[in-house]
């Protein structure tokens, strides 16, 4: 696989080619105006396409005015991009005339590959293209449109208003719905690609091209299934620090994880694991609905730079409303500014005495229009005030016509250097006023919470633009001895094993730096007292060691909980005597030292590192012990991390504060938690044979306490 990635890099033609392709042939171009070979070579025609067309068809004639080719290999020039839209069982054969003629990208309109379990025909497909340099789109897909060109070389809508939002879509009829509803919604678009089976080129490689393409500024995928998650997520690490990336993302219950499943013939991954990666560590914007997605990438495309700041501002005429809003920007984690001092300079002049400067800022329902407009202006005057929530009610005050007007003069005709969302709730009049605003741009919106969600989307773009610090410090990297790892796995191999045995473990565990129960043997007197005091520390546990007692507790031979010198003294001396009297004739080998672990005082944590069949090699973080199944309170992450990733994850889960220590309990050592799974992180992306570890639990104790990984389970791969 790897040397055909390789092979691909050498040969790919650039994906320029693809968005502003200077010929295009159409295979299976038809005069028939009810074919989708007819409707592809109008679309093209009608976007004001610049470049050659080159319809083909064995019947020739004309199409649209266009000579039409009786084959592709008729055609005196080089095709920059061909278009299948011919039936499966032909499809091959065209490809290998594109082969012949040089093409450089194909977009295979066609159905009746992997999606239906023909595995085989669309493997053939890819081979082949790969050995001849060429880049293959769908199959199964509308095609593609592109304004940089422009050409619209898809057989869905005729017209596809320019703009800069750019669509990437795994599902072909929800894009082409998409193409209706952007237009209704008043957004233009950049670029829209159906990569339906995505055989080849995929999301990875056409958020490349968006982000060094000056004409998007938001990109949108729709997925429901990934192949190369891996990959995904190095593109996205790289996108979301240049242009919001917003993904909707299909298959969150197991329900609809089934139906993508078999809708589009890949597995949709666990929906936790892409969430924490593709949203949580990479910063892309993931949508609940095409709706939400639909809404941040207009209000994201329109704004003209970022913020300066994070101090949102609320102005209400309704008290009710403003809780709202102020609920919603909690939701997704808008900053509302609470510097009541400045806030009252500001307000103070247009707020009655029974409403509120504090933030949301409510002028009361009597507000007029005048006031409205005084207050919002003072809003977007204030240089401490860094984004506006505008709400509003109807009330008998004003009428939806005068609101208009405020939000045109201030909005729209103002252009105000800061972000402004609008919510405006009342009857159908008062909304259809409002709404007329929509059509001309304005982020508007009836529920507060989408306003909310919008603002909140922005300054999650925001946050990926500040938090720069990426690169992986010495920290970050702790030593770890691979080559004795290696041994241990090559001894499992020998045996014919995919799993460690304790000791295996444990010796992973040692070679890797990461702290386990220790226990040390002590021959005589001398060294246990050695032991208990220097090495382990009261409180101990005092076992005999002896292959001729197996069964300990019953010889006597345990002692648990010796806190002090005395203890420590009567007990070896208990011990010795009992099992001397148990067997006789037991060769002893002296007594092993362990900690004894107060349970108490430690909190079980599970951490775990495992190749995830979308994501490769990844982390996990949680909440460990015997609720891990049923509480499922864990966080992933796509290796390798850095330590922020490290202290996001343990932060990510519910029982965090568990961590920080509640009812005065001391804080625990998270820590030694972060060391954990930086190790666990570095073996699994090093030591290749691994496929899992999962030590549950890893007890934590109280803060500089340290850490223990109690029972460790390593399988290898097959
Ligand atoms: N080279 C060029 N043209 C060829 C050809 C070849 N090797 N073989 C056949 N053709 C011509 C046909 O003669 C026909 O032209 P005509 O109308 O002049 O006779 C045209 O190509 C199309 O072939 P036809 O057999 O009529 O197929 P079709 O138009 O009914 O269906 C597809 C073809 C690709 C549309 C159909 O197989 C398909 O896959 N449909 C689903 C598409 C889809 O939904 N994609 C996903 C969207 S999200």
């Amino acid at each position: 696989m790897e040397n055909k990635y390789r092979m691909l890099e050498i040969k790919a033609p650039n994906i320029k080619h693809l968005f502003e392709p200077k010929s295009i042939a159409i295979i299976g171009a038809s005069s028939n105006r009810n074919k989708i070979g007819y409707k592809v070579v109008d679309n093209i025609v009608a976007s004001g396409y610049q470049g050659k067309i080159y319809p083909v068809n064995p019947k020739g004639g004309t199409i649209l005015d266009s000579k039409v080719y009786t084959s592709i290999e008729s055609i005196d020039d080089t095709i920059d991009l061909a278009t299948i839209c011919v039936p499966a069982k032909y499809v091959f054969d065209s490809l290998k005339s594109c082969a012949k003629k040089k093409t450089k990208f194909v977009s295979i309109i066609t159905s009746g590959f992997s999606e239906i379990g023909n595995l085989e025909g669309e493997e053939e497909l890819v081979n082949f293209a790969r050995e001849n340099g060429m880049r293959l789109l769908g199959p199964n897909i509308f095609g593609i449109f592109s304004a940089k060109a422009p050409v619209n070389a898809t057989f869905g809508y005729k017209h596809i208003e320019p703009g800069s939002v750019a669509i990437v879509t795994q599902s072909g009829a929800l894009g082409v719905a998409m193409i209706g509803k952007t237009a209704t919604e008043g957004i233009g678009l950049s670029a829209i690609v159906s990569v339906g089976n995505k055989c080849d080129i995929d999301e990875a490689d056409l958020i490349e091209y968006f982000i060094t393409d000056d004409n998007t500024r938001v990109i949108l995928l729709y997925i429901e299934g990934l192949k190369r998650g891996n990959r995904l997520t190095q593109v996205l690490e790289k996108a979301t620090k240049i242009k919001p990336v917003i993904i909707i993302k299909s298959g969150r219950s197991k329900r609809g994880a089934m139906a993508a499943a078999s809708h589009t013939g890949s597995l949709a991954g666990a929906d936790n694991v892409f969430t924490d990666i593709i949203s949580r560590q990479v910063g892309a914007l993931r949508a609940l609905s095409v709706q939400e997605a639909l809404n941040w990438a207009k209000f994201l495309a329109i704004q003209k730079s970022l913020p300066v700041g994070e101090n949102a501002v609320i102005v209400t005429n309704g008290g009710g409303i403003g809780v709202l809003a102020t609920d919603a920007c909690e939701l997704y984690g808008v900053t509302l500014y609470d510097n009541r001092e400045v806030l009252k300079e500001i307000f103070s002049p247009v707020t009655p005495s029974f409403g509120s400067t504090k933030n949301p800022v409510d002028i009361t329902g009597q507000a007029s229009n005048e006031i409205y407009e005084q207050a919002l202006q003072a809003a977007l005057d204030s240089p401490d005030i860094h984004s506006v929530i505008v709400l509003g009610c109807e009330t008998a005050i004003f009428s939806a016509d005068q609101l208009a007007a405020v939000v045109q003069r201030r909005y729209l005709d103002d252009k105000p250097d800061k972000p402004v969302v609008f919510s405006f709730f009342g009857g159908g009049e008062f909304e259809q006023g409002l709404f007329a605003l929509k059509s001309k741009g304005v982020p508007i919106f009836s529920d507060v919470y989408e306003a909310a969600s919008c603002l909140g989307a922005l300054y999650k773009h925001y946050h990926n633009i500040i938090n720069t610090d990426d690169e992986l410090s010495e920290l970050d990297d702790p030593e770890i001895d691979i080559k004795s790892i290696q041994t241990v796995i090559d001894e499992v191999r020998a045996d014919n094993r995919r799993f460690l045995l304790v000791p295996e473990a444990l010796r992973v565990m040692n070679a890797a730096g990461i702290p386990t129960p220790k226990s040390y043997v002590a021959k005589d007197l001398e060294e246990v007292i050695y032991y208990a005091e220097e090495v382990v520390k009261y409180p101990v546990v005092m076992k005999i060691v002896s292959k001729d007692i197996i069964h300990k507790s019953d010889a006597g031979g345990v002692a648990l909980d010796l806190e002090n010198r005395d203890e420590l003294l009567d007990a070896y001396e208990a011990i010795l005597a009992s099992a001397r009297k148990y067997k006789p004739d037991a060769k002893i080998e002296g007594v092993e030292i362990v900690r004894m672990i107060n349970m108490n005082e430690a909190m079980e944590t599970i951490i775990g590192a495992r190749i995830d069949n979308t994501f490769g090699p990844t982390v996990m973080f949680g909440l460990g012990g015997i609720y891990v199944e049923v509480l499922k309170d864990v966080a992933f992450r796509a290796v390798p991390i850095k330590r922020s990733d490290a202290i996001e994850m343990i932060q990510q889960i519910r029982s965090y504060p568990l961590l920080l220590g509640v009812r005065g309990e001391e804080a625990k050592d998270i820590g030694g938690c972060i060391d954990i799974i930086l190790r666990l992180s570095k073996i699994i992306q090093l030591c290749k044979d691994i496929s899992d570890i999962e030590i549950n639990p890893v007890l934590v104790f109280e803060q500089n306490q340290g850490v223990l990984a109690v029972d460790t389970r390593i399988l290898l791969n097959p």
